[in-house]
């Protein structure tokens, strides 16, 4: 059966060329990087050489870049571990938005089980934060502020240059969740004017199980983990020498190769939104249609319009060999609509009947037609049109 993979969003395949720059040091290359002998040297001179070379891809300088095991940590690492700092100068309000990742929004709903303030901001119809909103929430007791580059649901690119010059002239911290944005589109830290930032490998065709946290120099941050130097002193624990390096190896070529295939995948996503106006009058398009990542389409059938069910619908595009992602999640036995399309206004049904569709390298035009002929014959199947 043809297959088709339409989840890069969730996840992307080991590139290649990553993996071959990632096998010595999985098999030959295995000394310790704190070890002073060769062995050692050798696998020392390689987390620096990647540190240097993801630190040059973000604008950044290498003592800023700390490894981690993937964007979850990442993140809790920025938020846990700038919070306790912050609340010992006396602030305790955070301010992030609803529509962040479950890892900000979890780790979130910790601090404030452990007495901080959050305040989460409201997004408009786009899914976009208001940076007006993020000054009127400011007060003498905000130390941070963290809110996502882009949304992993609907691609919406946030105006995180304004959120982080409305952060620097009010003195407070600002993070970034540029896990989704990150080799799609220029993620500089001082151009974006971050103080942390998070990225995830497994994100850009790198390996799952390592991240990166940008911490500029000059902010104080908690350690993460007690034991040993590694990090500076920040995350103990021997260093994922090869996970490292597959990171640094991915990085570059998503970032050297992103104008001319964001040009490709851009059409693909035009060809995908003009048949699907075409052919499916009643779907709502989720996102962002101008400030968006170029290889997201997020649609929802509108429940006033139709009846369908969203699983069924990921049910039989699966079975039809097509994977995607739809806008609910299975939490304890009953299916939830996505907290984001919700914070965007769409009503409960029909933010369940959502499917999103994220193009990646290996997607052609043919599987974009492909995928909508499916869809149509699904949608005749199971969909029921109202009135
Ligand atoms: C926006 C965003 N942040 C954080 C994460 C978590 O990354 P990881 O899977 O590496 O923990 C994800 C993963 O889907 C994401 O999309």
């Amino acid at each position: 059966m043809r297959r088709i993979y339409l989840d890069n969003t969730a996840t992307t395949p080991l590139a290649p060329e990553a993996f071959d720059a990632m096998k010595p040091f999985l098999t030959e290359k295995f000394g310790n990087p704190s070890s002073i002998h060769s062995f050692g040297r050798e696998t020392r001179s390689a987390i620096d050489e990647s540190r240097e070379q993801i630190a040059g891809l973000m604008g950044t300088k290498p003592g800023e870049i700390y490894f981690v095991s993937c964007g979850t940590e990442a993140n809790n690492f920025a938020l846990k571990g700038y919070s306790s700092k912050m609340r010992e100068r006396g602030k305790d309000h955070i301010i992030t938005s609803k529509t962040e990742h479950h890892s900000i929004l979890e780790t979130c709903e910790h601090l404030e089980n452990n007495g901080f303030q959050i305040s989460y901001l409201n997004v408009d119809e786009f899914g976009m934060i208001d940076p007006d909103d993020v000054r009127r929430s400011i007060n003498s007791r905000t130390g941070l502020i963290s809110i996502m580059h882009a949304n992993n649901e609907t691609g919406t690119i946030n105006r995180i240059k304004a959120v982080s010059g409305i952060a620097r002239d009010s003195g407070v911290i600002f993070h970034t969740d540029a896990v989704q944005s990150f080799g799609k589109i220029p993620v500089d830290v001082d151009e974006l004017g971050v103080d942390m930032l998070s990225i995830s490998a497994h994100k850009f065709y790198g390996p799952k199980g390592i991240g990166v946290l940008y911490i500029s120099s000059g902010i104080e941050i908690e350690r993460l983990l007690h034991g040993g130097g590694q990090e500076r002193g920040k995350r103990a624990g021997t260093e994922n020498i090869a996970y490292a390096v597959g990171l640094a190896k991915a990085a570059e070529l998503i970032c050297g190769e992103r104008a001319s295939e964001n040009k490709r995948i851009s059409d693909l996503k035009n060809q995908m939104i003009k048949i699907l106006k075409e052919q499916f009058p009643f779907i709502l398009f989720n996102g962002n249609p101008a400030e968006s990542l170029p290889n997201v389409v997020n649609i929802s059938f509108d429940s006033r319009k139709i009846n369908i069910d969203g699983e069924a619908l990921l049910m039989n595009l699966d079975l039809a060999g097509i994977a995607v992602s739809s806008g609910s999640a299975c939490t304890s036995g009953s299916i939830k609509p996505s907290h984001v399309l919700i914070a965007m206004g769409r009503d409960i049904d029909t933010a369940k009947a959502s499917i999103r569709f994220s193009l990646g390298r290996s997607t052609t035009m043919d599987d974009i037609e492909y995928t909508m002929d499916v869809l149509q014959n699904i949608v005749k199947r199971i969909g029921v049109i109202k009135g």
